[in-house]
């Protein structure tokens, strides 16, 4: 892959005259019949429609086992469409988008599956003149990913020796654990190139995530305090009000540690400490991120338990409501061991970070809902107001909040008027609703629109998924072995395990409250 062939990104061309919409092609979704389709991948594809941006020859083929026959498909497809996105929905649109779908209801392994699989692609080509470009979607249990595309290898479906091109987005979990991560990135290279693999991190599809690049490198003032001399540490959160849903099988063989951090924490840390980039290309940002990974230094198993936290929520409330104990939930184990929190302290060890901690935490069923990044900045060199009888003053915070508020805070000190030196904390607040106004995303039209256009930029390489496994290597070996410390409980609806607040006073300091 060249620099100069790659597309970089948008944001350029969209200044200049707006997005255009992507190429012709066919989005091929195998387990379509599943909740991401029904709750994400559609309403992204009807907000693509509705902003001109998708092809104007474009069809889905769907491949998946249903007790539905296909027009009982396409009629729930379309009524929950409707609901989800509410009363203004276009129905038209949602109907022509529907009306799109060539179903194959059948088995992985079905010949008969298989032959009517490349007669509706065929057909499409024929009818939507979709020119033979497929964007195969894995929105399959894992296990499958890799049969599925050996197959599809096998079908000769991800040829691109004939004028067109054929693509992939592979979902998370990408691999268990370090070493299975390693073993499906051999495996699938064997059958397709890494150039056409779009392994899919759908926090990058969130604008707030994106925006952290944005403010990073479109200002100038940022970046010279952006660094070890004036910066303290930084503190990524997740937490979520949810608890395990319908998931207890899954969530209950992953844990907290597997389904949030070597993903989506570590994205969110490789977004806040990576170098600036020397373009918006896929693979000058890339680089810089696995930079960022290979810097982390790896957790000694022997300190795992003075620098990791576990915990698993009891029963709980959250408002009026009393919610039931992580090991009440359905469809898991009653004496489960699985985390569903964890914080832990990492280092970025390079010229920029060296001796600035990143802690990180993520939880189900805490308090509040709140992905946020807060940068601490390092506490002014005297304590010039010590004496004018108000509190300390507090350092300096830059918060990017990710999700749900969409905003960054600026904190500082200030003088409270009066004839007195008092000093008290306020904040200068960019909200993205109040300047943008809301409009309903799911995070994916982004990610859907730049695979369609084949710009990588936003998806995960095989050694970024590679790297943020290494990180969490040493902490699943440390449990495994039983040298990882305790699991620790949390009340559902508080901010987690006392435990995690030791983790920072340990270190004089505090987290931020959920
Ligand atoms: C998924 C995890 O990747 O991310 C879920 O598997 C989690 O357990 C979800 O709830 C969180 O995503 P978001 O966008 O709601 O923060």
């Amino acid at each position: 892959m060249t620099l100069t062939a790659e597309p970089v990104r948008r944001a350029r061309r969209k200044a200049a005259h707006g997005p255009e919409p992507a190429g012709p092609c066919v989005l091929a979704i195998f387990g379509i019949t599943g909740d991401l389709t029904r709750r994400l991948l559609l309403p992204a594809l009807y907000n693509l429609e509705r902003h001109k941006l998708l092809p104007s020859h474009f069809a889905i083929a769907g491949f998946a086992l249903s007790d539905m026959n296909e027009a009982q498909l396409r009629e729930s497809f379309e009524e929950e469409l409707k609901q989800h996105l509410g009363g203004d929905a276009d129905k038209t649109l949602i109907h022509s988008l529907v009306s799109r779908i060539g179903f194959v209801l059948a088995d992985f392994e079905s010949e008969a599956g298989w032959r009517q699989f490349h007669q509706i692609l065929s057909g499409f080509d024929r009818d939507f003149h979709t020119g033979g470009n497929y964007l195969f979607y894995m929105a399959t249990a894992p296990q499958f990913f890799l049969p599925l595309m050996k197959r599809v290898a096998a079908e000769g479906l991800l040829n691109e020796s004939e004028g067109h091109w054929r693509r992939v987005i592979i979902e998370k979990p990408f691999g268990h654990d370090l070493a299975s991560a390693r073993a499906l990135n051999r495996e699938l290279l064997t059958v397709i190139g890494e150039g056409q693999i779009y392994r899919i991190d759908h926090y990058l599809g969130k604008e707030t995530v994106q925006n952290i690049l944005v403010f990073r490198f479109a200002n100038g003032i940022f970046e010279p305090i952006w660094n070890r001399r004036y910066i303290d540490h930084v503190q990524i959160t997740v937490a979520e009000v949810v608890g395990v849903e319908r998931r207890g099988p899954y969530y209950d063989q992953t844990g907290a540690l597997r389904d949030m951090i070597p993903n989506h924490l570590v994205q969110l840390l490789a977004l806040t400490a990576m170098e600036p980039p020397a373009s918006f290309s896929a693979t000058a940002l890339q680089n810089e991120q696995v930079k960022v990974l290979e810097s982390v230094p790896p957790i000694n198993p022997e300190e795992c338990s003075s620098c990791v936290v576990r915990a698993q929520y009891t029963r709980g409330s959250l408002g009026e409501v009393v919610v039931a104990g992580y090991r009440e939930e359905p469809l898991v184990d009653r004496d489960s061991e699985t985390e569903t929190y964890v914080a832990l302290k990492t280092m970025v060890d390079n010229w920029r970070w060296a001796g600035v901690p990143f802690y990180l935490r993520t939880g189900k069923r805490l308090r509040r809902r709140n992905t946020e990044i807060a940068i601490q900045f390092r506490n002014p060199p005297l304590a010039l107001f010590r004496r004018s009888g108000s509190s300390l003053p507090q350092p300096n915070r830059l918060v990017i909040g990710i999700q749900p508020q969409e905003n960054m805070r600026l904190e500082f000190e200030c003088k409270v008027p009066g004839p007195l030196i008092e000093t008290t904390e306020v904040d200068m607040h960019f909200d993205y609703g109040e300047y943008f106004g809301i409009e309903t995303r799911t995070g994916y039209e982004t990610l859907l629109y730049d695979a369609m256009i084949g710009d990588a930029s936003l998806f995960k390489r095989a050694d970024m998924i590679e790297g943020g496994w290494a990180i969490i290597q040493p902490i699943l070996n440390a449990w495994e072995s039983g040298r990882g410390g305790d699991l620790y409980e949390y009340s559902a609806g508080t901010d987690g395990p006392n435990a995690a607040d030791e983790l920072m006073w340990h270190d004089h300091r505090r987290w931020r409250p959920v």
